[in-house]
């Protein structure tokens, strides 16, 4: 294992920072000292780990302009959505605060009168979590703050890419009054780190957001130490466009959801799907709408388009276009490039591309990039087809004025979150996660505290009535 990471800005390739990287042993010690404070945390007063949450929630928001800076840049998003994105963190960590007092049990009318039978939930013990750098701070506090509030400890590694904001999250969790014990970071390569958390019998779950091959090893990891698993793995969202759509309302809800952190999510449409008799319109409209959206550096505060977070994805994102293009696609705006491959950074204009279809790479894979692939069709069924056609089955939008066709379509898409007339329908108080290939578990919501938490179940015999 190298012994440092640097942070670079991906918006102008220079060194932010230099951080220190934990080796095995140190990591294999930070796992025993969580383990340890499990039998400490996990007895704590659910009202005291509330409060404990609250306080932790309120450190943040205090100090949220310099996290916001921070954020944006590691990662590059613009400002406003780095503090968008830190007040989406704090609304987890205030969810979970109000859901560590509602944990119940229930008791069983038994089948003779001489018993009674009693369920209780418990914590399941320490979570390691490996977190993305899209969105370093709220993909953390989704994790952590239902983890701790069910009474588990907990300890993470964040992204290579964006390890800074979850390392000043955790340092405010431990000014807030949380045991230093109870939330860890560690930093190093997922390939090496990973191996470590799956193999430890003393961590009982792995909870994940990121790639689904990745997430696929680490279900695969885990399997010997029979370990809990929250995957919250890859997406390829389709966005149908009905015949009877408000088609102002479709524009600027596309906008949202394909160019927020420069298409970089895995909620991120990927797919339009227009009806035959409104895509030149809507073409027209949503091409003026994206001319409108400012590439650059997130800290500049009328950037709407930040840089990609690297060459990596960069390569990836510019073969989709080219492959695209060889195969007959029309680009509408965009396919510009700000690229200096030696200093290090990456940036897209936003693109909108027409007459795409199935047998192009941009209809087939997660593009994770500011651009937007149109294509049509002529029924609703034909839409779910197309749109149910992907191994993956996170997120699915749709625009229709007709209840009926709004309920069938959402009866018969395969995706495990539906935004219908919405492009954003991420909430902390609402189960996120997906289908398919897209994952296991859901986090946010009254589900989310659920994977942190065993069932007990105890059966009294022998009493006296
Ligand atoms: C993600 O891209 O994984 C998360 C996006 C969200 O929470 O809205």
């Amino acid at each position: 294992m190298s012994n440092s990471i640097e942070v670079k800005n991906p918006a102008t390739g220079e060194l932010i920072k230099e951080v220190g990287v934990q080796t095995a042993e140190e990591i294999h010690h930070a796992i025993e000292k969580g383990h340890m404070e499990f039998k400490r945390w996990s007895k704590v007063n659910a009202h005291e780990r509330s409060k404990l949450l609250k306080a932790w929630s309120h450190k943040i928001q205090e100090n949220k302009e310099e996290i916001a800076k921070v954020m944006t840049m590691e990662n590059g998003k613009p400002l406003s959505e780095s503090l968008g994105e830190v007040n989406y963190a704090t609304s987890y960590i205030d969810w979970y605060a109000e859901e560590a007092i509602r944990i119940y049990g229930r008791t069983v009318p038994a089948a003779t009168e001489s018993k009674r039978i009693v369920v209780t939930r418990q914590p399941i013990g320490l979570v390691a979590a490996i977190t993305p750098w899209n969105f370093p701070a709220a993909m953390m506090t989704r994790k952590a703050a239902p983890a701790l509030a069910a009474g588990c400890t907990f300890i993470v590694k964040a992204a290579e890419d964006t390890p800074l904001t979850t390392m000043t999250l955790i340092e405010l969790a431990h000014d807030a009054g949380i045991p230093k014990d109870a939330i860890q970071y560690v930093n190093g390569k997922g390939s090496e780190v990973g191996p470590l958390f799956t193999n430890s019998p003393l961590i009982r779950k792995i909870t994940f957001t990121g790639s689904t091959p990745v997430g696929k090893s680490l279900i695969k990891g885990s399997a010997d130490t029979v370990k809990h698993v929250t995957m919250e793995l890859g997406g390829h969202a389709p966005l149908i466009i009905a015949e009877d759509a408000d088609l102002v309302l479709a524009v600027s809800q596309t906008i949202i959801s394909k160019y927020r952190n420069a298409g970089q999510t895995c909620v991120c449409v990927n797919r339009i799907l227009v009806h035959e008799s409104l895509v030149d319109a809507f073409a027209e409209k949503f091409t003026k709408a994206v001319a409108k959206l400012k590439v650059g550096n997130g800290l500049d505060e009328t950037t709407d388009i930040g840089p990609i977070i690297n060459e990596k994805g960069f390569d990836k994102i510019v073969a989709q276009i080219n492959d695209a293009l060889e195969k007959g696609a029309e680009v509408l705006i965009g396919n510009k490039y700000q690229v200096d491959r030696d200093k290090g950074y990456f940036f897209i204009h936003p693109t909108v591309l027409k007459n795409v279809d199935a047998s192009m790479d941009i209809m087939q894979e997660e593009t994770f990039g500011p651009v937007a692939p149109i294509t049509t069709f002529k029924t609703i069924e034909e839409a779910i087809e197309i749109a149910n056609n992907t191994p993956y089955g996170l997120a699915a939008y749709f625009f229709t004025e007709n209840y009926k066709t709004g309920m069938y379509l959402h009866d018969h898409l395969d995706f495990g979150i539906i935004g219908w007339n919405d492009g954003a329908p991420s909430a902390a108080h609402a189960p996120f996660g997906g289908m398919k290939e897209s994952g296991l578990g859901r986090e946010g919501g009254i589900e989310g505290i659920e994977p942190y938490l065993e069932t007990k179940y105890l059966s009294v015999g022998n009493l006296v009535n």
